[in-house]
Order: structure tokens, then sequence, then C-alpha cells
């Protein structure tokens, strides 16, 4: 059994919007819309895990309701940090899950073809990030603005979602996590940390996070030649 957890939770400050970013119409549907019925098409995954922040969780149930074709999903409240969002989820999973996808509500663009990857490498690997190269030179900077390094760019890929987790792989890392008082930026840098090799698998440049308002306008894009193809 194959679930996927979707964070949703956040606030979308950086989108400078009083709505959060999950709500904002894309081709005429939600984010979220986009984001669940993609994963919804996949025939290997079997529920849904949406966490909202708390005073959302009944206007997202109530749109859940509204929208055709969904797996069977559940909504449940997230807390002040992302990781926090997920720990939350991970107590609603059925226990018959083998294998969890988390994947930000925020990344509307992504395809069946790459959340199949990443299952079947996970099936394999245990642990599976989506990722694509960095395309510009990344910089180390100090706090006063001045460079402190500048990383060979072969090694450097830009971290996406879906990550894909061994069930136990998975929990195990976010409790040990949460008794350190480890906070991560992904849910992979929790199982990395736990010695266990994650695996990547070469992602899309399409599959933007909805980050700042100008990712609204290249997702429009993306959704329309999706439509057209
Ligand atoms: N998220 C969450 N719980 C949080 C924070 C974030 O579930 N406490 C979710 C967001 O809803 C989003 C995903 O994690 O789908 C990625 O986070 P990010 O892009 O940072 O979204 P926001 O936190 O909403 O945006 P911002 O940081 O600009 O406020
Ligand atoms: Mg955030």
């Amino acid at each position: 059994m194959i679930t996927a957890i979707f964070p949703a939770a956040g606030q979308g400050k950086r989108m400078g919007m009083k709505v959060n970013k999950i709500f904002l119409s894309l081709g005429g549907k939600t984010v979220l819309y986009h984001t669940l019925y993609t994963f919804s098409k996949c025939e290997m995954i079997d529920e849904l895990v949406v966490v909202a922040s708390p005073e959302e969780v009944t206007v997202v149930r109530e749109l859940l309701k509204t929208m055709d074709g969904l797996k069977p999903w559940q909504v449940v409240a997230g807390g002040l940090e992302r990781q926090y969002s997920i720990e939350n989820a991970l107590e609603v999973v059925s226990p018959g899950t083998k294998i969890i996808l988390v994947h930000d509500a925020a990344r509307p663009i992504i395809s069946t073809k790459i959340i199949e990857k990443v299952i079947e490498e996970t099936r394999h690997h245990g642990a599976t990030i989506t990722a694509v190269r960095a395309k510009d030179t990344i910089k180390v900077v100090d706090e006063k603005g001045i460079v402190i390094d500048t990383p060979q760019r072969n090694g450097l890929w830009a971290v996406q979602t879906p990550q894909g987790f061994q069930a136990d792989v998975l929990k195990d890392a976010y409790q040990k996590a949460k008794e350190d008082d480890f906070l991560g930026t992904d849910d992979a840098s929790l199982v990395e940390r736990m010695g266990r090799k994650v695996k990547v698998v070469e992602g899309d440049y399409t599959n933007i996070k909805i980050t700042t308002p100008e990712d609204l306008i290249m997702a429009e894009s993306f959704i329309k030649r999706r439509s057209n193809q």
C-alpha cells in the first residue's frame, strides 16, 4: 500500500497574498487541485493525506469534497514548521502502508511519470528524492555578504519533491529527529542523518514550487502547454 502526504499548512508569506498559495487559481483550478489530481491518476497510489493549517482544516475538507476522482483522502492539522506538519500526517497513515511519498502541495506541475519513477526507485533503495542539476553557480556567502566558497557545480542538485521512503525508514527518522530536536529543510535530510543512503531521481525543471508571484506566471504557462498536448 502506498500513501502520499501533502504538506499544505504553510502561510505562503513569500507570495505576499492574503490567501494561502495552495488556494490560488491556476488555469481555473486551485494549485491544490492540480497536485492532488495528478497523484490520484497514479494507479499505484492508495491514499492521500493533506496537512492543512488548523484554521484551514475545515475549508480544505469542504474543497476536497467538491473534487471528483480523488483517491481516498484525509485532512489533518499541521504544525508551525513543515517538519511538524509531516509528523502529524505520519500518525494517520494507514497501518498497511509500505511506501510513503511526501510532496509539497505547492508543486502542482508534478507529472505521473516522475511519481512512478520515485515509487520504483524507493522500492529498490528505501529512500529517494527528486532533484534537478543546478543551472546556476551557487556561492556560499557569509552574513556580511562576502563570498566564502564556490562549490563545484557538477555535484550540486536543486532538490524537489516527491521524496519517497519505506514507511518504517521515514517514521524512524522522524522519531529520531524529534528526540534530537533536529529541524531539517526536507524529509530526506532526516533520513540521511540516520546514515541511510538516499537515491536521486532526476526530475524536471517544470516541477517548480509556487513560492513567489513570478512562479505563478510560469506555472500558468506550463499548465497551458500541458493541456495543449
Ligand atoms: N508547509 C506545511 N507546514 C508548515 C510550513 C509549510 O505544511 N508549517 C507546506 C506548505 O504549505 C508548502 C510546502 O510545505 O506546500 C513547502 O513550503 P513553502 O514553500 O515554504 O510554503 P509556505 O511555508 O507556505 O511559504 P512561505 O515560506 O513563503 O511562507
Ligand atoms: Mg515556508
